[in-house]
């Protein structure tokens, strides 16, 4: 997948964007396998970690580029809230199958993925109450330990 991202910023930056398009749709799919399985269960958390995604990265960028601004903060907050739930249910036995990132450990340590996965969501809840007290250092402070709690999940349940 790296490589194929790799490949396609090639294309743009060689052949343009319009033939890079055409270029991209032919390739796609190989290499990329799909989930066949009913319910399609590996797709449906992989497509709620993006949606999580969707409200972290935008509070990122806001911090880095140092332009907080309460107002538009708190929402991302409250969108990162509502979506830390998503991928959770979707982490059923027997749901270890390619096209899943997830490592074997996820299975075989089942109390350490559910620990790294509450102290996510306790982080959760403290950047919301310090996006909603619209104090910037609490807010920085807290978001940093919410990527803390995805790295630190991802380095041991997630493969690179
Ligand atoms: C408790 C563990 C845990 C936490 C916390 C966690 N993740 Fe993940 N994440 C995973 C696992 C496991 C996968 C692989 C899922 C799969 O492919 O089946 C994953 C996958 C992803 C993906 C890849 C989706 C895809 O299909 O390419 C992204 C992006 C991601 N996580 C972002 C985040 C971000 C950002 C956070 C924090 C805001 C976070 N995750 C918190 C365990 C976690």
């Amino acid at each position: 997948m790296r490589q194929f991202l790799k490949f396609r910023r090639f294309l743009l930056l060689t052949v343009g964007p319009a033939v890079a398009a055409i270029v991209v749709a032919t390739f796609a799919g190989c290499g990329e396998v799909e989930d066949t399985r009913p319910g399609q269960p590996v797709k449906q958390r992989q497509m709620a970690f993006k949606e999580m995604v969707k409200a972290f990265e935008p509070m990122g960028v806001i911090l880095r580029k140092g332009s907080y601004n309460a107002d538009k903060f708190l929402p991302l907050a409250e969108a990162l809230v509502a979506k830390r739930d998503g991928p959770w249910p979707h982490f059923g036995p027997d749901t270890n199958y390619p096209p899943t990132k997830a490592t074997a450990e996820v299975w075989k340590q089942p109390e350490a993925f559910t620990k790294d996965k509450q102290t996510f969501i306790a982080a959760t809840d403290a950047l919301l109450a310090a996006a909603q007290s619209k104090d910037k250092a609490a807010v920085e402070k807290t978001y940093d330990a919410v990527h803390e709690a995805c790295k630190t999940c991802h380095k041991q349940f997630k493969e690179r």
